[in-house]
């Protein structure tokens, strides 16, 4: 089996690709990245050696290099994205521009390459926002209501998917995960940037009151779903994701800075990010029953592990901060 996969030198697509390598034998995965900031080979070391698995530098925006890059390729799994909620707010046209018409591009070269499954990585933040001290929770009936130029591009990647496949007969499938956390995660997110500051007793900037909430899932779990969808999930549907643990800013900070034995004073409160949703949470239930996924980290172990890999990694922290010098 041939995995096309688009991003895999970011975050989530680098964990995968190392999961599905030590995983199955039997696979072969093209790892599809422009190398953006977010894009980063240094997460891919150690398999670039492993013949099952090549490289292209290449951008999803490039209709002809993306058909040409997925030709004889069986799955493809759509991670590429501009990710950041902060910087689709600066330039929102960046994430129209990947996110949208990026998608848009691999819909077009996957019915051309006659591609078996498409599975497109989404993210809870479609849904819109939750009331904070409620039980409720987003599922795969949730209508659509996204507030960012981030979730509303995300927002219309998906429509698009499930446009392609009512329309053209593209096999696909869609999750919609909750916020992950754990190694390569490039240090502008809430548990990376907490801790690459308190590393360095740096303020860790908490929005608003820091009560916004989310659920968070740690990223092997993440994969393990994203591996039992494409094999076993229905074409056509949709599967949220989630690790069932809801946690505040306050709370985040409060363990990483317990965690490293840093002083509580490092937290400051900065102005709220705009239109920031409040909080997530995910209803789990169908991906559990139909596929009997699980997530196999508690917030507490799935932590611990990001922890002791950002504390044993400070050389791919340094090598990121120095990308950033360069490029001013
Ligand atoms: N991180 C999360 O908590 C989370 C949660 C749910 C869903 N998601 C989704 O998962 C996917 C991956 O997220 P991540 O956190 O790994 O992101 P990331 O920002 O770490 O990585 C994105 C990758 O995509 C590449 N890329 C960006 N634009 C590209 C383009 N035009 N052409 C080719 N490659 C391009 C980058 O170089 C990078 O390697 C995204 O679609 C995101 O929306 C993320």
């Amino acid at each position: 089996m041939k995995i096309f996969v688009t991003g895999g030198a970011g975050f989530i697509g680098a964990n995968f690709i190392h999961y599905m390598l030590g995983k199955h034998d039997d696979i072969e995965i093209i790892n599809f990245d422009s190398l953006t900031y977010a894009g980063n080979l240094e997460n891919l070391k150690g398999i670039e050696a492993d013949e099952r698995y090549k490289f292209v530098k290449g951008d999803v925006c490039d209709l002809t290099h993306v058909t040409e890059a997925m030709k004889g390729a069986d799955i493809a799994v759509h991670f590429a994205a501009e990710s950041h909620v902060d910087r689709s707010i600066l330039e929102p046209a960046e994430f129209i521009k990947t996110n949208v018409l990026g998608t848009h591009n691999l819909l077009m070269a996957a019915l051309k390459n006659k591609i078996k499954r498409f599975h497109h990585i989404s993210t809870d933040e479609v849904f819109g926002s939750l009331e904070l001290g409620t039980k409720d929770m987003f599922n795969e009936e949730t209508p659509y209501n996204p507030h960012s130029p981030y979730s509303a591009s995300k927002a219309s990647s998906d429509h698009l998917v499930r446009a392609y496949g009512d329309t053209f007969g593209l096999p696909f499938t869609i999750t919609n995960c909750s916020n992950n956390y754990g190694p390569f995660q490039f240090p502008e997110k809430i548990i990376p940037l907490f801790l690459v500051n308190a590393f360095m007793d740096k303020p860790l900037p908490l929005y608003g009151d820091g009560k916004s909430t989310r659920d968070y899932l740690y990223v092997e779990d993440h994969c393990e779903a994203i591996d039992l969808v494409i094999n076993k999930g229905k074409e056509g549907e949709t599967y949220c994701v989630g690790g069932g643990a809801e946690k505040n800013g306050i709370e985040i900070a409060n363990v990483i800075l317990e965690k490293l034995g840093k002083p509580k004073e490092l937290v400051t409160f900065v102005e709220d990010r705009s239109a920031h949703d409040r909080r997530y949470a995910i209803d789990n239930s169908k991906i559990k029953k139909e596929l009997g996924w699980q997530p196999k980290h508690s917030f507490e172990s799935g932590m611990q592990k990001t922890i002791d890999w950002y504390t044993e990694n400070r050389g791919w922290i340094e090598n990121i901060r120095a990308r950033q010098r360069i490029s001013g």
